[in-house]
This record gives structure tokens, sequence and C-alpha cells, in this order.
């Protein structure tokens, strides 16, 4: 989704913008534009497609500028266009925009009758022309506070979602912005001021952020960042040092960052344990995790909601929570979950799971579990985005910044955050003794190393990816823990390489998807040795009986599984408790592999987003 990134200080180069809206391509883009303020008048350059069109005309820019704003744009009214593209320019003021404004048609049709030519078809440049007559029809007072004023008017007249950068050529060192739905974070340094849509824009600047909320108007000057509500009251909050590095950012050697992420997930696990579980106690620190201030004793239920692979994680946790802590567990994904009649009360926990934080669907399902009493927890990655300021307590991810479109190593870090809560609340709920409870914390430890293992089969899973690439569709097969990592591979395969591919759970294969299967058909078997094995020894002997072919992911040591797969992946052996974990890597290994064999853009797929902020 669009990126917005914005700049006060001594002075920025064309390329400081550029290299800001590179951090932001993961969030997918298709068209780019910077505009920069001098002494001389606003220089504004944009481009179709990807930034290395934008990068081109980099040499029309001023080689400096005091204030400047930048844009990714992904396309949701009028094509990927150039004229599309953000900035808008109305009389003074220059304007882009994350979001939707819903009412664009309204505004557009006054807007018209009073006299505006619009030049491009989208909805952001009701914004710009509707500021701009605010601020004309203001008489008195400086630029700077009729701009403010301006701005509180144009915010009540707009429905919808917005983070905005905007530049007024009779303020030449002020940026303004102003949030509603979309996000928004803002840095500072000596003499410097950012905003942005996420702190991968700026980590390179600064490591001191803040981040905006709903409903807040932003003055950003070299030295200072003025915030007020969008009814004028002033609005103190202080700034927080965020540890992630631009190391964590690149990739580090590796030929695209989802590789490299992959090869993060034993230390993406390690750090979200790290501080959470006491080896010497084997207990729970719940501070440390973020739940000490939930009422974890007495609650009844609990309901998680996510989307994608984060709603898989958490279909997984299921499993273990319910084993664990023994209490109900729903989980429902978030696009449905607000509108469906959802019963919640106080004793209920709702536990909101996104990487990026900023997720519409699970945005807009927390706040109506929230209006509904309900407790709520956030488990993301991003540190302060809006879905973790949402919640009443918020327990991180600790992945690091993934930068790959399609989630992987988030995906471990989510299941690790989740099975950590199961333990809190059994150690709350006493459901499980001491002896128990240091069991699954001693378990929890050895899955870093365990998935480092399993990481040793990248080589081979390349040769395999020269079998499958040029397949049409495949089937994912598993039961239990093994049919979300089922749902997770055949998601992470289709999003990647554009192959059909499904996943079932391992029985239900009889009740339908069964008249698939012929010798086109090739399913990938998950049948590590769980409690369900002979189970799904059986399906897959079902499946060979009609001629289906078999790849089968299974302990290396299997021989009957060896025996009855066309392939086969050896995972390490490891308990139950851990095997989801080791699972997970050679599906996300599959998926790589075979997307470089076809040759798609594997970081970023076609068509997706890594923060996906409308519904
Ligand atoms: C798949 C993928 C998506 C996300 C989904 C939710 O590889 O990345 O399915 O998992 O869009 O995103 P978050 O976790 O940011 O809420």
């Amino acid at each position: 989704m669009c990126g917005v990134i914005g700049y006060v200080g001594a002075g920025a180069s064309p390329s400081f913008f550029l290299n800001a809206l590179r951090r932001l391509e993961y969030r997918g883009y298709d068209s780019a534009g910077i505009a920069m303020l001098t002494a001389d008048g606003v220089a504004i350059q944009r481009a179709e497609g990807k930034l290395s069109q934008l990068e081109r005309k980099l040499d029309q820019l001023p080689a400096k500028a005091k204030v400047g704003i930048g844009h990714t744009r992904w396309a949701t009214h009028g094509k990927p266009t150039e004229n599309n593209a953000h900035p808008h320019r109305s009389g003074p003021i220059v304007l882009l925009h994350n979001g939707i404004i819903e009412n664009y048609r309204q505004l557009k049709e006054r807007l018209v009758a009073r006299g505006y030519q619009f030049l491009s078809e989208t909805d952001t440049e009701v914004a710009a022309h509707l500021l701009h007559d605010e601020y004309k029809k203001l008489t008195s007072g400086t630029p700077e506070a009729r701009m403010r004023s301006a701005l509180r008017s144009v915010v009540g007249q707009l429905k919808g979602a917005f983070a905005f950068g905007i530049l007024c050529l009779d303020t030449p060192e002020v940026l303004y912005s102003a949030k509603l739905g979309s996000p928004l974070v803002v840095g500072q340094a000596e003499g410097e001021t950012f905003m942005a849509s996420g702190i991968t824009a700026l980590v390179e600047h600064t490591r001191q952020f803040m981040v905006v909320e709903d409903h807040e108007i932003v003055v950003l000057k070299p030295e200072s960042v003025e915030i007020e509500t969008f009814d004028g009251q002033p609005v103190t909050r202080p700034f927080q040092r965020v540890e992630w590095s631009v190391a964590m950012m690149e990739k580090g050697g590796y030929r695209h960052f989802m590789l490299k992420e992959i090869h993060e997930h034993p230390i993406a696990i390690a750090q979200t344990l790290n501080g959470r579980v006491q080896r010497d106690s084997g207990t729970i620190n719940l501070t440390d995790l973020g739940v000490a201030k939930l009422p974890l004793k007495t609650l009844s239920r609990l309901q998680i909601i996510a989307c994608g692979t984060s709603y898989y994680a958490a279909c997984l946790s299921k499993y273990f929570i319910e084993a664990t802590a023994r209490i109900p567990v729903e989980v429902d994904l978030a696009s449905e979950y607000r509108y469906r009649a959802s019963t919640v009360d106080s004793k209920t926990l709702v536990v909101a799971v996104s990487q990026s934080g900023e997720t519409a669907d699970t945005l807009q399902a927390i706040k109506a579990a929230r209006a509904n009493g309900a407790q709520t927890l956030a488990v993301v990655n991003v540190p302060g985005s809006t879905i973790a300021h949402m919640c009443h307590a918020e327990s991180l991810t600790k992945a690091g910044p993934e930068i790959g479109v399609a989630s992987t190593k988030a995906f471990a870090a989510q299941l690790t955050a989740l099975y950590l809560l199961g333990l809190a609340l059994a150690q709350e709920r006493q459901s499980l003794n001491d002896a128990q409870l240091r069991f699954y914390v001693d378990e929890l430890v050895k899955i870093p190393s365990l998935v480092e293992r399993s990481l040793g089969l990248s080589d081979s899973i390349e040769r395999l990816a020269n079998r499958y690439h040029h397949l049409s569709s495949l089937l994912f097969i598993g039961r239990g823990p093994q049919w979300p990592i089922a749902l997770e591979g055949s998601l992470k395969l289709k999003e990647l390489s554009y192959i059909h591919a499904e996943a079932y759970a391992a029985g239900e294969l009889k009740h339908g998807p069964i008249a698939l299967i012929d010798e086109n058909m090739h399913v990938v078997c998950l049948a590590p040795r769980d409690a369900y094995y002979e189970k799904t020894l059986s399906n897959i002997e079902e499946i060979k009986a009609r001629g289906g072919r078999i790849l089968a992911v299974g302990q290396e040591n299997d021989s009957q599984l060896l025996q009855l797969a066309d392939d086969f992946i050896g995972i390490p052996e490891c308990s139950e408790t851990v095997l989801p974990f080791v699972t997970a890597v050679p599906l996300h290994l599959l998926a790589y592999w075979i997307a470089v064999r076809k040759g798609t853009d594997v970081d970023q797929p076609r068509n997706l987003a890594k923060s996906v902020t409308v519904e």
C-alpha cells in the first residue's frame, strides 16, 4: 500500500528521498513521486512504475531542499500513471496521501463548482484543492496559522483514511501532516525532523520515533515536532528509541530478502523467547511477555483474529493453547470477525496477530472487540504500530524488520509468542503443574537449533524445485497442527510462484478433494511422526492408490514414508511441540525455490502489498 515520507532540516538531496522510498518499497506500489521545496519554488517529479523510473528523473530536481516529501502509490482510484502519481498541487499547496477519501465524489463536485480543475483521477487531488480552498478563505494570521486552521477544517470534511504529507510555498520551512486510519510515524535527529509510513524508511537517519495517533495533526520544523488534535488541543508525547538497525534491512549477501528472512527463523524465535522464558525456574516472565496486566486467571475464553499467514499462526496456536492452558480458543479471519455477531465480554481475551500492526481488517476487528467490552492483546512485530496502540496489552514478536512481502520469519515469531501466551495462561491458571510447565519451557528453548538444522535442507529443496516449477496445481495436506502448516505452505506457493495450490486437513480428503486425485496431481503430504501419523499414512496410501504423486515431509529416518513417497523432504528428529516450527521451514523454502526457478518477483509478488491498509 502507499508509502509517505517527509523531511525538514538543513537540506536533503533527491537521493535521500529516493532511498527513503526504497525502504518502503516492500509495502507494494506502482508509481512514485517526490516534491522538493527551495527558495526558487517547488520542484515535483513523478513516474509510473518502479522507483528506477523515478530515479531517471532525479537530475531534474534541485541538489538540496530544506523541505520535501515523497510517495509510493498503490493505485486505488485511477490507473498507476504518472498523472495519477502523487504529489498533487493546488496553488501553493503540494500534497500526497496514503489512504482513501471515501467522500471524494461529493467534494469534487463542490470544488469543480468553485472553479477547481482536476488533472488526475485520484481521490487525493480533492484533498489538495480542498486545503487550498480553505487556506484561501482565511485572510488574517500568519501563513502557518492559516495552514493549521485550514487543515483542521479539511480533516473535518473528509471521510475515509489518510496520512498526508503537505508542503506550502508560503511556509518554506514547515511540513504538515494529519492522520486518521493510515500509519504515520515521526522521527527526530539533530536539526532535522522526518515523517514516514513506517520506521524502516528512517532508521538510517534516526532511532528516535514517535507514533502519531488517529485524529492528530502534525507540524514539523527542523527543531520541533508539534502535535495537536483535530479540534486544536495540543498533544505531548515522548520520542521512543527503536533498536532496529540498517543492517537488519539489507539483504546481507542473500539473493532475496525472502531467503535471508527464511534463514532468520531461528533468530526470530530466539529473540521472541529471550527474557520471556526463565530456564532456571521453568516459568514464563509475564511482564516481559507484555501480558502481566491482563486478567489471565479469570478469562473464560480466547478469540484470536488475524489475516493471511498471521491467521495460520493463530490456527496453529489453538492446538497448543487449548492443550496447555485448557481454555477454549476460537480463531477468526479478521475480515469476517468484524461482520459476525460475535459475543464477547470482559472475560474474553481477543488477541490480534499482525506482523505489520497496520492491517485494516485486523484493526477494525480489534476496535469492534474492544468496543464490545473484551480485553485485547496485540501480538505485533512493528513496535508502536496502530494495532499495538489500540489494545490493552502488547506482546511484541521480535522478528526484526521483515522486508519480503510474503511473511516468513514473522510467522515463526508469531507462533513463538502465541505458544508463550499459552504457557503464560497455563502458569497463571495452574492448568499445568510445575514439572509440566518446565517441560514445555525446555521444549521451546530447543526450537531455534532444530529450526537451524531444518534450514540445511535448502540445497536439496532447490534441486527438488526443478521438478515442480512447471506444475499448474498442487495440493497440500496435513493433520492436527500440520494442517495450518499445509495452509501456510500452499499460501506461500501461490503468492510467490502464482501456481494454484490448495490445502486440506488430511481427514477431509475423502469428503471431496479426493476427486481431484489422478496421475497429474502432486500432493505435498505433511507426515511427521506425531499423534496423527498413522492416519496421515493411510491418506497417503489413498492418494497413491489413485495414481497421485507424493511429496512427503517427514522425519529424516522414516523409511516407511520414504518408500511411499515419490519425493521426500527429511526433517530432523524432534518432539511434537517443536514439529510445526520445523516443518514450516521446508515449505517456505519450497515456495521460494519454485518461485526463483519460475523467475517471479520473489520479494514483491504481483498485486500484493506488505501492509494492507484497505479493507
Ligand atoms: C502472506 C502474507 C499475508 C499477511 C497478511 C496479514 O505471506 O504476508 O498473508 O500475513 O496480509 O498481514 P499482517 O500480519 O501484517 O497483519
